[in-house]
């Protein structure tokens, strides 16, 4: 009969092929990273403490433009705006091979949690930061070294903070956290 003896010596294949595969260590077959390493390198460094750099041009209007631009950016890769020169709309980053890849910049976000003049959709996570010097830098109530600071890493002023950690993550670099304060700070 035919399509038993088909059938039989599908089995006896299967027989001679299948065990051959579970022969295979599988266990190389995939990677089993340690998972706690990751973890680790994943975690937010601990708290630090700034001081403003001399550097930052608090006054200085491109550095402001580029203030503005990063704060009101949601999302790199929807923004169709070309950031003001200084700032890169991309970072490339290298893995073991050598091979750059090309991936949008996250700018800015600042604005999912804060009103300020000119906000389309200012969240209310954060305080509204609308005429901010006019009401807290005049006033004495903040000092640049403490906008510098909160927008560095807030955490020095408010351990709990429900902001993001911009400069002890990486997200953000020194020269972009002084153009942040240049514009929180400016008039506007
Ligand atoms: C996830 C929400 C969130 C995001 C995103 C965020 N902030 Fe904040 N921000 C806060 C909260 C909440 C506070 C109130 C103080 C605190 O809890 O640290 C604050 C406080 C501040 C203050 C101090 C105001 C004052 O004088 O008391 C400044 C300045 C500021 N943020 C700027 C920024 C800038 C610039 C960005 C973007 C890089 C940003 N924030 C992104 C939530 C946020």
């Amino acid at each position: 009969m035919q399509p038993k003896t088909a059938f039989l010596s599908g089995v006896a294949t299967c027989i001679v092929a299948c065990s051959g595969a579970y022969a295979v260590d599988l266990t190389k077959a995939y990677e089993s990273p340690n998972a706690s390493k990751i973890i680790k390198k994943d975690l937010l460094k601990p708290a630090k403490k700034y001081t403003m750099p001399k550097t930052c041009k608090l006054e200085d209007p491109a550095a402001i433009e580029r203030g503005k631009y990063i704060f009101h950016n949601l999302n790199g890769e929807d923004a169709k705006e070309t950031p003001p020169e200084g700032l890169s709309k991309f970072i490339e980053t290298k893995d073991k091979s050598g091979k750059v890849t090309k991936t949008a910049k996250q700018y800015g976000n600042c604005v999912a949690c804060h009103n300020i003049e000119g906000a389309k959709g200012g969240g209310n996570i954060g305080p509204d930061l609308t005429t901010y010097r006019a009401n807290f830098v005049d006033t004495k109530v903040r000092n640049t070294n403490f906008v510098y600071q909160k927008i560095a890493d807030a955490r020095i002023d408010n351990p709990k903070t429900h902001m993001t950690i911009n400069l002890t993550s990486g997200l953000f670099s020194p020269s972009e956290i002084c153009d942040l304060t240049a514009y929180v700070m400016a008039t506007k």
